[in-house]
């Protein structure tokens, strides 16, 4: 379901003479060998979730569904991304599904909190909390303001039925707050990291709510754990992207760029930045992630692509078959001079647009090029996309010698804002 091709990217050392190498990472990722084994639990999730729990999250999505207009999603990192690129990629930013669903609980910004709340008084309103450790402030004070706003608004008893808490299974405080409210809960596995966690029950419940088949994401994640179980270079794309990348890098690129030519598509490249970021990014290691949607971007960040500094290789990620698509009309008096486009698809105009500028920077501007096409972008798409992105992700911090699941230097902010905000 997803085809790699590196041959626009001016690579000078053969893909497959990393074989031993990646053999190496596989048994690593495969055995629980390598570094930061405790939390490798997504590369089998497809044979191991619960089904039990997957069944009580469809159900409650679905009763959540019926009565409201909004759902809250409370989280950040690990706990909102994935989510947020799941929905958006595949139900559309204008999308006519209810109910809508806002992300909160992943900022200090006092407008934006503000206007969401004002935002929502009026509406019939659930929320989804998410948080891992539960201690996490910027959700943590977010779900203080909303947790008062649903019990003024409900009482006591209808808002525990319409908050919905995603966490630990035993510890922290978001575990004891949901046991003594009795919200229903959902778990984060133990062995499952924040940026990993979009195939749980973190992704899951609020896509379920957004009108997600998370049957046939969960499809497309059993697949791709089928697929790209073979390690062979010849047969794993995710393996070759892994490589391709360790091997722009010693080329001197050391920023990658994920560029889609769909609007729906641009929280998927925040999901992967945060994927790849956070998982390579340390011990004065790894590329810079960074992303553009074209051709909205061609016109602010494509100057730069094409002239600038070289330092950048571009990984697109394509899309074969939109999810719509539109003709565009002919005009009897051709003002705007667009005839020559009548009865032409605009998902073809796209492509187009797309080659024009592969050609455009790879060959005049000499910028590397990976390329990773996906066939549309449905459910189940979705679920083979992350486990692709998760496997390459694994494999090319291995072949850095880096863990890729751990973020230590994460808590740096942390301490000195706590100092700041005199948190004892
Ligand atoms: O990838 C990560 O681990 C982070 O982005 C976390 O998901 C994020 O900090 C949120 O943490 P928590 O779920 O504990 O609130």
């Amino acid at each position: 379901m997803i085809k790699f091709d590196a041959s626009h990217a001016f690579l000078k050392e053969d893909i497959l003479s990393y074989q031993d190498v990646v053999n190496q990472c596989h048994e690593m990722l495969h055995h629980k060998t390598g570094r930061g084994n405790d939390y490798v639990g997504w590369v089998d999730w497809a044979n191991t979730y619960d089904r039990e729990e997957f069944a009580r999250l469809k159900a409650k999505a679905s009763e959540l569904r019926k009565i409201c207009d909004v759902l809250v999603v409370c989280g950040i990192g690990g706990s909102y991304l994935g989510a947020r690129a799941a929905i958006e990629m595949i139900n559309g930013l204008y999308g006519k599904d209810k109910p809508e669903i806002i992300f909160f609980g992943n900022t200090f910004s006092s407008t934006y909190i503000a206007q969401v709340m004002e935002y929502i008084k009026d509406k019939e309103v659930a929320v989804n909390v998410i948080s891992k450790s539960g201690t996490t402030t910027e959700t943590a004070l977010a779900f203080r303001l909303l947790k008062q706003f649903m019990e003024e608004k409900y009482g006591k008893q209808e808002a525990a039925n319409r908050i919905v808490a995603t966490t630990d299974k035993a510890r922290g405080t978001l575990k004891t707050i949901a046991l003594q409210e009795g919200y229903e809960t959902f778990v984060i596995p133990d062995d499952i990291g924040g940026r990993y966690s979009v195939i749980t029950p973190v992704g899951l419940f609020p896509m379920a709510v957004a009108g997600i088949d998370v049957d046939a994401l969960m499809r497309g994640l059993k697949k791709a754990s089928d697929d790209l179980e073979n390690p062979d270079l010849h047969y794993n794309p995710a393996y070759q992207y892994a490589v391709a990348r360790r091997i722009l890098e010693k080329q001197g690129k050391d920023v990658e760029m994920l560029v889609t030519y769909e609007m729906q598509m641009t929280m998927v490249a925040e999901w992967w930045k945060q994927l790849f970021g956070e998982s390579e990014g340390k011990e004065g290691k790894g590329n810079l992630p960074t992303s553009g949607t074209f051709s909205t971007d061609l016109h602010s960040l494509g100057q730069f692509v094409q002239e600038g500094k070289k330092l950048l290789y571009e990984t697109l990620l394509l899309v074969d078959k939109p999810t719509l698509d539109v003709t565009f009309p002919s005009d009897e008096h051709n003002l705007d001079g667009m005839n020559y486009l009548a009865g032409k698809s605009v998902d073809w105009v796209n492509k187009m647009a797309c080659q024009g500028t592969l050609e455009a920077h790879e060959v005049t501007g000499q910028v590397p090029n990976l390329i990773i096409t996906m066939v549309d972008m449905s459910a189940e798409s979705f679920g083979y996309m992350c486990y692709f992105f998760f496997k390459a992700c694994g494999i090319t911090c291995y072949m850095l010698d880096i863990n890729p699941f751990d973020q230590p230097g994460v808590e740096v902010y942390k301490k000195n804002m706590f100092r700041l905000l005199g948190k004892n």
